[in-house]
């Protein structure tokens, strides 16, 4: 779908961003660039759609040249979401998501619809958010908008610069939330940067670790966690060891107590190898039939464990 081929970027202050990069990003994939700041994240998704010209080799999108296509038809056919939430402040929500199918001539009534349907699938209520202008929502809301902005016209490729970043934590894990649920149903190809390690395993494919503009590893969430190239990739995983995988059955144990008026109830409980492993690994993952679904840090279980002790009030443990 997307390949770059011995791709480089120089800058004109003789900085080299990129360094014969070569990657194959699959059609359906949702693909995450990770890597720390000024490693080349950015350069390399901007050369995408052409918003920074290659130095050397070339990037094909379907087997074309990106060089061969029409420069209008290859924005157009690329959704791009940046970290700043990038609204246009005097125009209303409808217009704003308008921009590109208004580009591409679509008629009034297929525009319409389009923006109903997009503010749906992201949880805004059409009626209600249509003809706002940006500084009526929050960061949270402007920022769905900006997602769906992107999908306006259909594009087969969406490219997503640290989106969520800017967000409070609560915004930032529902709007993950809302994008894996999302990509389930479109199955676009995206393209997302993330300086998040947590982040990049939730919502990636597969996952490519820079550093210095080059490609560190490349792999699954899983093959990552159990196959770190180097101590770099390690530590950027926040691990130690390779045995940081469990199922959903291997953290939560389901476990009955009797409560004070004798009545059994059951309750999901941390496992207690879990509470071990987490002594030595400050991250693990769970996965269920081979994909990873969440992970498991240290500070989330002592939370799970202290609002679940209040919970329980005087209920005793059996
Ligand atoms: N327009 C530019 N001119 C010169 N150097 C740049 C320019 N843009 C980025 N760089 C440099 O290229 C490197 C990679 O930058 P960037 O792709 O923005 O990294 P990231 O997105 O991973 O933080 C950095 O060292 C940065 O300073
Ligand atoms: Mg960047």
């Amino acid at each position: 779908m997307i390949t770059f081929d011995n791709v480089s970027k120089q800058y004109d202050n003789n900085q080299i961003a990129v360094k014969a990069l070569n990657v194959e990003i699959k059609k359906g994939e949702f693909f995450v660039i990770i890597g720390p700041s000024g490693c080349g994240k950015t350069t390399l998704l901007k050369m995408i759609n052409r918003l920074i010209p290659l130095t050397a080799g070339t990037i094909w999108i379907n087997d074309k040249r990106i060089s061969d296509y029409n420069i209008h038809e290859l924005r157009w056919s690329i959704g791009y979401v940046l970290q700043q939430i990038a609204l246009f402040p005097h125009m209303t929500i409808e217009e704003n998501i308008a921009v590109v199918p208004e580009l591409k001539k679509w008629s009034k009534t297929k525009i319409h619809q389009r923006v109903d349907e997009l503010l749906a699938l992201v949880g805004l209520e059409p009626a209600k958010y249509r003809q706002r202008k940006p500084k009526e929502l929050s960061g949270g809301e402007q920022q769905r908008v900006g997602v769906v902005r992107a999908l306006a016209a259909d594009p087969e490729i969406i490219l997503m610069d640290e989106p969520f970043s800017a967000l409070d934590p609560i915004s930032r894990t529902k709007l993950q939330d809302d994008l894996l649920e999302m990509q389930r149903t479109i199955q676009k190809t995206i393209v997302f940067v993330s300086h998040d390690m947590q982040e990049a395993l939730k919502l990636g494919d597969r996952l490519c670790i820079m550093k210095d503009g080059e490609i560190v590893q490349i792999g699954t969430p899983q093959q990552l966690l159990q196959n770190p190239v180097n101590d770099f990739v390690q530590q950027f995983i926040g691990g130690k060891q390779s045995d940081q995988l469990f199922t959903i059955h291997d953290v939560l144990q389901p476990i009955t107590v009797t409560n004070d008026f004798g009545h059994t109830i059951p309750i999901d409980a941390p496992f207690p190898t879990i509470l071990e492993k987490l002594a030595e690994h400050d991250l693990l993952g769970v996965e269920e039939n081979g994909k990873l679904i969440g992970m498991v840090t240290r500070a989330s279980t002592l939370r799970y464990l202290a609002a679940d002790s209040k919970k329980r009030g005087h209920v005793h443990g059996g």
